[in-house]
């Protein structure tokens, strides 16, 4: 025995499908950073989700790029944590389609995600954006995965990934899955939209104001911060009835440790332009290195092939004794 104790597995993914916003990095990036020496991770950028609504081919193979670079200047050590391409392990379609075959219809009319994006998707709803969650549950089975650190709005897709993985352990036998678990941070788990803050920031908005990218210069930053919607009145409380201040007072909060109440207190007696401007600061120098950072590392783009070959193949090794697994548990030849 060497005597080391293994690492619990931790996983998590982004889909490429256009730049990341600051509700990415701080409701699952962040802490993907912050955690990755205290576990073995595995973080990909999940190019066949990002394909269940129309994408432009070569800015859906850029955006994949990016996503990576992006990982790597928030902090992310490739010589530690595992990254790849979800399309380049091809694990993850086989396992969608067993996984397809123990999951109900009904589980999935009730995911949130499915009801938002099909309403948006009109007549023809792409058979895929229903089977989205069952994909995702075997990305995050086919690792072992024990904890799966993400943002408020993936809980109920990990919930169904729990649901699916007990199901199969019952028929299969207990060691086939690990049943993994959400990790959501307290504060910043669903970063609002700048421009309407009952709806949460995505990349997908059609507005451009609604969202910070983590590509956009400090000017735009400082712009979209100082026109985001507010409410009425003038008092800066995190009160539900002033979404918007509450928006802004968790993105401070989420980004420099200081607690929403201590804020609160911090600012009485002082209007909401006060707490705009400190915002846009705030946000602009948390952006604007990693922004720099991951320009540099996409234009490498020898390098960052290089990291993601690395990735795959690990990533294949391991993904395949789960398949294999999964296949002669089942009976599959
Ligand atoms: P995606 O690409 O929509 O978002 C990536 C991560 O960012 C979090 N997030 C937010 N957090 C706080 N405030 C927001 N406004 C906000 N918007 C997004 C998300 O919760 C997520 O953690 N289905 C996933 C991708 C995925 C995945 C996986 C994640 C596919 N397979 C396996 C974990 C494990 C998604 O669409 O995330």
């Amino acid at each position: 025995m060497s005597g080391a104790t293994q690492k619990q597995v931790m996983l998590s993914a982004v889909q490429p499908s256009s730049g990341l916003t600051i509700g990415n990095y701080i409701g699952a990036l962040r802490n993907w950073v912050k955690f990755q020496r205290d576990y073995e991770c595995w973080f990909f950028a999940v190019n066949l989700h990002a394909i269940t609504v129309r994408q432009d081919p070569k800015e859906l193979r850029e955006q994949t790029y990016r996503a990576v670079a992006t990982y790597i200047a928030a902090g992310i050590d490739p010589e530690h944590a595992t990254l790849f391409v979800q399309s380049q392990v091809p694990q993850h379609a086989e396992l969608a389609w067993l996984l397809n075959c123990y999951c109900y219809m009904g589980e999935l009319g009730r995911m949130t995600q499915f009801k938002d994006k099909s309403q948006k998707a009109g007549e023809n709803i792409p058979v895929g954006l229903f089977t989205y969650p069952v994909l995702m549950a075997a990305d995050i089975l086919l690792y072992d995965t024990e904890l799966v650190p993400v943002g408020a709005d993936q809980k109920q897709h990990i919930e169904l990934t729990r649901d699916l993985a007990i199901r199969m352990n019952n028929a299969y036998g207990e060691d086939l899955f690990k049943v993994p678990q959400p990790m959501i941070p307290p504060v910043g788990a669903r970063i609002m939209s700048l421009q309407d803050p009952t709806s949460k920031m995505s990349k997908s908005d059609p507005d451009p104001n609604a969202s910070v990218f983590l590509s956009d210069s400090d000017d735009v930053i400082r712009k979209k911060i100082k026109r985001a919607v507010t409410d009425s009145g003038s008092e800066i409380t995190d009160d539900d009835s002033k979404p918007g201040v509450k928006n802004l007072l968790s993105i401070q909060s989420a980004i420099t440790g200081t607690s929403i109440a201590e804020l609160v207190r911090q600012y009485a007696g002082k209007q909401y332009g006060h707490l705009k401007v400190d915002t846009a600061e705030i946000v602009v120098q948390a952006v604007s290195p990693l922004r720099a950072e991951a320009e540099r590392l996409y234009a490498e783009r020898a390098h960052l092939e290089k990291i993601l070959a690395r990735g795959a193949e690990k990533a294949r090794e391991k993904a395949g004794r789960t398949l294999k697994r999964a296949y002669e548990r089942i009976g599959l030849l």
